[in-house]
């Protein structure tokens, strides 16, 4: 039996969010380059994506290149840079059947130009879509991010718009680049590495974490399910004790 009929529909995680990882391994095992890894690691982006839309998530965002990956050599962030250009011409049309929306997160000014073009027509295109949101973090860091928000509410408190003693947690949320989408209940991270690599790190503060072997290439909609039922078999405190939860105390 799939793991899809056992998943509970009505308790499906609003945001799931992906640390794609093991793409450059993939591609050793079977002696080619690294960027051989990353088109394959295009099919398990699909896979995640059809997933994701068949059981109603609303989010999935999508870390797929970090601030730290520019310092990788230049061959690999230039094929990487049109891989996701490509990517993302082809598959608009499939998406757009698929009722999917699309936002990009991250430093947009050090984006190479192309990219930028092709990203804004493509968020144009799907911008009326009602399903499916997928977030793709491009050029993004937490550190970024965070550092970015921190700036702007400086520059709002010198202009008199808000007060320092306005800044709660929420309205710090509203200067992140999630700002209008709910934190993630579920960050998965494939390739067996354990640590968040600089991703949604205020936003993962209460989410569950799922570590998987299997190197991205390799992940398929079967497991994207099974990590789904997984998450539904565990309890989320949020700090309060297991019989708060259960609504005995
Ligand atoms: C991490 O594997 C993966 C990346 C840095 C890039 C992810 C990109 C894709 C899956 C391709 C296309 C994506 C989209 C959204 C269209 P790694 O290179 O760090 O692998 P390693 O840890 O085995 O070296």
């Amino acid at each position: 039996m799939s793991f899809l009929d056992q998943i509970e529909l009505k308790r499906v995680p609003e945001h799931v969010a992906i640390i794609m990882d093991g793409n450059g391994r993939w591609a050793a095992m079977r002696g080619n380059d690294r960027t051989f890894g990353h088109e394959h690691g295009v099919e398990a982006v699909r896979a995640s994506i059809k997933a994701a839309s068949k059981i109603g998530v609303k989010y999935l965002t999508l870390y797929a290149f970090s601030t730290e990956n520019w310092n990788r050599p230049k061959f690999e962030i230039d094929a990487l840079m049109t891989l996701l250009v490509h990517v993302i011409k082809a598959e608009t049309d499939e998406l757009n059947r698929n009722n999917v929306r699309l936002k990009i997160i991250g430093d947009r000014n050090s984006l190479p130009r192309r990219v930028i073009k092709e990203t804004d027509k493509m968020v144009e295109k799907l911008s009326q879509n009602t399903g499916l949101t997928v977030v793709m973090a491009l050029s993004y860091s937490s550190h970024w991010e965070i550092i970015n928000a921190v700036k702007c509410i400086a520059n709002d408190v010198k202009k008199g718009k808000i007060n320092p003693e306005d800044i709660s947690r929420e309205r710090f949320h509203s200067y992140l680049s999630t700002a209008e989408i709910p934190d993630p209940e579920l960050m998965i991270r494939t390739s067996g590495e354990k640590r968040l690599s600089n991703f949604l790190l205020w936003q993962l503060a209460y989410s569950e974490l799922y570590f998987t072997p299997k190197l991205w290439p390799d992940f398929t909609e079967e497991d994207f399910f099974e990590i789904i039922f997984e998450f539904q078999q565990r309890e989320r405190r949020f700090g309060k004790t297991s019989e708060q939860i259960k609504n005995l105390i």
